[in-house]
């Protein structure tokens, strides 16, 4: 706990907004989380590099590379990606130091701090405005686009930051939810290139036997693209949130 307050005083992110809404909290949270449920979390992460490599031999040209939702980038093969593509773009949030110190190995992957959604600005200040993204869009080098478990991301801390600070009510919510999952999938479409998803389908929270007690649609009832592969990530064993309950995410990946 108190390495993890350290380490919040200690970061710094370039967007203002993601310290004030909670993002640099959380991805401290969640740095912390991937090492208590190392096990569980590895075999997703390995799950991912072997999706980003199977997408990376489809594309035709292999120039540059984008991926969102990069954060800790755990879950992303650095040393393949860098030695096939000219150059690797990986875009969050939030950066923390040992994402930093990773990528900082090679020359041509490059970590960009920015908003994919674009609308966190007026967002932060209760204008419930969801934009369509624009960045990259002109950029003809883009040869492959990975959204990296982060669609059914993009609503949940701007929705609770405008319920709790602005007193949108749930109806309201709903709509910035989706409004923000359906503007990240119409984006990822714009591109030419190759275009993998990677994503949370349906979230399962079950007892301590294993039996199911329910399940959540993590993308706001917002219509998912057909997934190829499937695969079960245990995001939360038993013990890491309750004595009594677990959580498994099914990750499905779709080529858009
Ligand atoms: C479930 S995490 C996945 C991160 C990474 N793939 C990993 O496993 O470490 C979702 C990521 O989305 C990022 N994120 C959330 N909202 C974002 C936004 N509006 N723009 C860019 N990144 C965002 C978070 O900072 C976080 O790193």
């Amino acid at each position: 706990m108190i390495k993890e307050l350290w380490q919040y005083v200690a970061s710094s992110t370039e967007l203002p907004v993601a310290k004030q809404m909670g993002f640099l909290k959380e991805a401290i949270a969640m740095g912390a989380r991937s090492k208590r449920c190392q096990r569980q979390w590895d075999a997703h992460y390995l799950r991912c590099k072997q999706t980003i490599f199977a997408a990376t031999q489809r594309a035709v040209q292999k120039r540059t590379v984008l991926i969102f939702g990069a954060g800790s980038l755990n879950d992303i093969p650095l040393s393949y990606l860098s030695s096939q593509f000219f150059k690797v773009v990986l875009v969050d949030l939030v950066f923390l130091k040992p994402a930093r110190r990773m990528a900082s190995n090679y020359s041509n992957i490059e970590l960009i701090e920015h908003d994919v959604t674009e609308s966190l600005e007026w967002l932060c200040q209760g204008q419930t405005l969801v934009q369509s993204p624009f960045m990259w869009l002109d950029d003809s080098s883009i040869d492959l686009v990975i959204s990296l478990n982060l669609i059914t991301q993009l609503p949940l801390i701007p929705v609770r930051w405008l319920m709790n600070e602005f007193d949108l009510s749930e109806s309201e919510a709903d709509i910035v939810g989706k409004q923000l999952i359906f503007a990240h999938l119409r984006y990822l479409k714009q591109f030419s290139g190759e275009v993998c998803l990677i994503a949370d389908r349906v979230d399962i929270e079950l007892d301590s036997q294993g039996v199911e007690l329910d399940r959540f649609d993590p993308w706001w009832d917002v219509e998912q693209p057909k997934a190829d592969i499937h695969w079960e990530w245990e995001v939360m064993p038993l013990g890491e949130s309750s004595a009594s309950k677990s959580q498994k995410n099914v990750i499905g990946v779709s080529t858009l």
